[in-house]
C-alpha cells in the first residue's frame, strides 16, 4: 500500500459480518488510509442508551436493540457520508443497512472467530455465551451476509491486507 492518502467519494463504506471478524479495527485503520472517520453502530447506541449492548439485551431484550440499530439505521443514512461504519453482527440480518452506504462483507471462518474473541470479548456479546448456538447463528447468517455485500473480503488476512483489499475493490468508485 502506497502512503498516499485515499479520498473517497460522498458514499459511506458499511462493514458488515460476524461478531469478531474485525469490523471496528478495520474501519478504523481504513478511516486513517482514507483520512476520514470511522462510526460503530454499537458505540453510538450505547452512549445514546447510557447502557452497555449487554444491559441493553438483559433489561428490554433484543427487539428493543434491533429497534435501535433500526432507528440508527434510518439516521446514518439521511445524515452521515463519507465514513467507514463499522456494524453491529445481527445489523444486516433484522434491517435492511444497504442505505448506509456501499457494503463490505468481512468474511471469517467459525473457528478463527473463536480463536480471536477471548472470553472477555465474549462475554460483552449476549449472543456469543454459548459456542454452540453462536456456531447455529454463524450458519444462518452467511447467505444473507453475502447477498447483502457489494465486496466480500476474506477477513483472515492481517488488517493492512484486509484494507489494501477493500480500497482495491473499490478502485474504479474512489478518486
Ligand atoms: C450482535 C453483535 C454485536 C452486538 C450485539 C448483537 C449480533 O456486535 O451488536 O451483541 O447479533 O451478532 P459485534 O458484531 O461488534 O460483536
Amino acid at each position: 500500500m502506497s502512503s498516499e492518502k485515499w479520498c473517497i467519494m460522498a458514499s459511506n463504506i458499511v462493514l458488515i459480518g460476524f461478531m469478531g471478524s474485525g469490523k471496528s479495527t478495520i474501519a478504523g485503520e481504513l478511516a486513517g488510509l482514507l483520512d476520514t472517520f470511522a462510526l460503530d453502530t454499537d458505540s453510538i447506541i450505547q452512549n445514546s442508551t447510557n447502557l452497555k449492548i449487554s444491559e441493553i439485551f438483559a433489561k428490554y431484550g433484543e427487539k428493543a436493540f434491533r429497534a435501535h440499530e433500526s432507528h440508527l439505521i434510518h439516521w446514518l443514512s439521511l445524515n452521515v457520508s463519507n465514513a467507514i461504519i463499522a456494524t453491529g453482527g445481527g445489523m444486516p440480518i433484522f434491517n435492511d443497512v444497504r442505505p448506509m452506504g456501499k457494503i463490505v462483507y468481512l468474511c471469517i471462518g467459525f473457528e478463527e472467530i473463536t480463536k480471536r474473541l477471548t472470553p472477555k470479548e465474549r462475554a460483552k456479546r449476549p449472543l456469543f455465551g454459548d459456542k454452540a448456538k453462536a456456531l447455529e447463528l454463524f450458519h444462518t447468517r452467511e447467505s444473507i451476509y453475502k447477498k447483502t455485500a457489494d465486496i466480500i473480503i476474506n477477513a483472515s488476512k492481517s488488517p493492512q491486507e484486509v484494507c489494501d483489499e477493500i480500497l482495491h475493490s473499490f478502485k474504479p468508485q474512489i478518486r
